[in-house]
């Protein structure tokens, strides 16, 4: 099911940015939002329990890598804070997505990373010696995170097609390196715009510095919430 709200990526490093930023949106207006280790460690589980007061949608994206037991223990945990989605790395395994999932419960959205988007097909034969191409290994992850019962998987926008002709018509894809046509792409390699994500059937986007550091960010959100819903 596609979530109409782009997911912003809270990347500030401080409590006092977050608040700040999250000021300047209307209080009735209901964001969607990404918390990922850097914020998360720097504040703590205070950070989510504040975004959370204000009613705001959180994807904790702490991308849990451990045994089963710790991992379904660490996810109980998470799940008391009421978060909407969080995730793990498939790599883990099937053993360790499942015992994640008994340990977030069933109301919660759980996605796995298949490979990072930083690993290139050569690392991925040379350090992991996976010897398939790098699609092959994502589409694998992905076939094995919805084997495990998750809801999907972090992946590229380009990846998507693929994934989704290889699992079940449920099986979610969320998608980071979106800009708007015309924005400045950063240190992003491929990136794709809200509306073509939303073609090739991406379900949720990620979107932080072309919203985060726009001159108006309410603005910029609005634009781009517009091309995805379009
Ligand atoms: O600022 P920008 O829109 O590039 O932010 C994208 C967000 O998505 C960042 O938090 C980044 O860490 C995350 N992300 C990504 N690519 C991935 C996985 C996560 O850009 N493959």
């Amino acid at each position: 099911m596609r979530e109409t709200r782009p997911i912003i990526a809270l990347d500030f490093p401080s409590f006092d940015q977050v608040k700040s930023f999250l000021a300047r949106f209307p209080s009735d207006e209901k964001l969607y939002v990404k918390i990922g280790m850097e914020l998360y460690y720097a504040v703590g589980p205070e950070i989510v329990r504040y975004v959370k007061s204000l009613g705001h949608s959180v994807f904790l994206d702490l991308k849990l890598h451990d045994i089963p037991n710790t991992v379904r223990s660490a996810m109980a945990a998470l799940a008391k804070l009421g978060v909407d989605m969080t995730n793990v790395h498939a790599a883990g395994g099937v053993e360790m997505m499942k015992a994640a999932r008994d340990g977030l419960g069933a109301e919660t959205k759980l996605i796995a990373v298949t490979q990072l988007t930083s690993t290139s097909e050569e690392q991925m034969k040379e350090f992991q010696n996976i010897q398939t191409s790098l699609v092959e290994s994502v589409v694998h992850y992905a076939q094995k995170t919805a084997e495990a019962g998750l809801d999907g998987v972090v992946c590229s926008a380009q990846e998507v097609e693929l994934i989704k002709k290889a699992t079940p018509a449920d099986f979610v894809c969320l998608t980071p390196g979106i800009r708007p046509s015309g924005a400045e792409v950063g240190d992003q390699k491929r990136v794709m715009t809200p509306s073509a994500a939303r073609a090739i059937g991406s379900d949720y986007i990620v979107v932080g510095r072309p919203i985060t550091q726009a001159h108006d960010p309410v603005q910029a959100y609005r634009d781009i919430k517009d091309e995805w819903n379009r």
